[in-house]
């Protein structure tokens, strides 16, 4: 038979097959996690999301040292401090968790770039974002009900936390608890400190999304009450998202991020087409303990699975993606 379009010509060999590849992958696309604890000499595995752990400040220089080697460019960062209260203090203390650990990242590995997950969740004794509408306190507001998340006075914790970190050596801020203004804010409070060349990453488009929850068991950060669905977009929404990206860039934002990943796929392909900013995705906890979780009962192959879904992110549209499987794929891909 004569067919004049058999697209299976150019599936017929695996050179063939490489060679019409339109997306690829290697380690410089990814970000790693890392998730820094108070105390020494510890790395405490994290029960839902198999093969990561806290670590501990005096682990991190061995660990940046080998994420460099493996060809990872960027690592963010999560604290969890041996405090917490209703402001998040230790998230703007100069010898707080994070602000310690990035001066010991790149005291190890200076070319490692450094991300700040920007938020007070792992701060608070409450679990918030931000600060919380609570009667008796300071910052009280009758008009608002008990337990709302303080948007403009937690933007002010925002900036100071975020000059922080910038002052202990952080690359790039990534604020992650979508409040209104929180770019623009941290912008300023940047530029105010002689910190113009620190970029901001935004949490443009974060949804409210139940792929959290090991996350939220590894940074120790589940809200004390209720949910995030205040402050984080309802997943339902499309055009929502893309109206909180277009905000992000207006304030200044250097590069997005969309989360979670595989679950946001649209989203993602939406704000490749509408701007022009370097966009990230982020493969949270949740899709991470899934694919763990189906390979430990042997449903899935691990590899092929983790590679699969990455790919996915890219070619919807993201430049870089966090993901807790950064190391795996660059010793996969330094072994295949
Ligand atoms: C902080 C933050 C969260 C994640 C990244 N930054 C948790 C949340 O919003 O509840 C989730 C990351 C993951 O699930 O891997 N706000």
């Amino acid at each position: 038979m004569s067919l004049v379009n058999r697209p299976r010509r150019l599936r017929l060999t695996p050179a063939i097959r490489r060679l019409v590849r339109e997306t690829t992958l290697q380690p410089a696309d990814l970000i790693y996690p890392l998730f820094v604890r108070h105390g020494a000499g510890l790395r405490l595995p994290i029960d839902s999301m198999p093969g990561q752990a806290q670590l501990t400040i005096d682990l991190l220089a061995d660990e940046a040292r080998e994420i460099s080697r493996l060809g990872v460019l960027a690592v963010i960062l999560f604290g969890v401090p041996a405090q917490k209260d209703a402001i998040g203090s230790d998230n703007f203390h100069d010898d707080g968790i994070v602000p310690s650990a990035i001066r010991a990242i790149k005291k190890a590995a200076p070319d490692l770039l450094v991300i700040s997950d920007m938020c007070f969740c792992e701060y608070t004794d409450h679990g918030h974002c931000g600060l919380v509408n609570r009667p008796g306190h300071e910052r009280y507001n009758p008009q608002l009900p008990a337990g709302y998340l303080l948007n403009d006075a937690t933007l002010e914790l925002l900036g100071r936390a975020s000059v922080a970190h910038a002052r202990a050596g952080s690359d790039i801020i990534a604020p992650s608890g979508m409040l209104d203004g929180m770019v623009a804010a941290i912008r300023a409070a940047l530029d105010a400190e002689g910190f113009a060349h620190t970029a901001i990453m935004s949490y443009a488009a974060k949804a409210a999304s139940v792929f959290y929850g090991p996350f939220r068991d590894a940074a120790e950060s589940p809200p004390g009450f209720g949910d995030r669905a205040q402050y984080q977009i309802d997943p339902a929404n499309r055009r929502e998202a893309q109206k909180e990206i277009a905000l992000d860039i207006e304030q200044g934002a250097d590069m997005l991020l969309i989360k979670p990943a595989l679950p946001s796929l649209d989203i993602i392909r939406d704000a490749r087409e509408s701007c022009h900013l370097p966009l990230a995705a982020y493969q949270v906890s949740g899709e991470y303990a899934m694919l763990r979780a189906a390979a430990a009962m042997g449903w899935l192959g691990l590899r092929d699975a983790a590679l699969e879904s990455l790919i996915s992110i890219k070619r919807a549209g993201a430049d870089m993606i966090i993901s807790y499987f950064a190391k795996d794929v660059a010793n996969w891909l330094e072994s295949s």
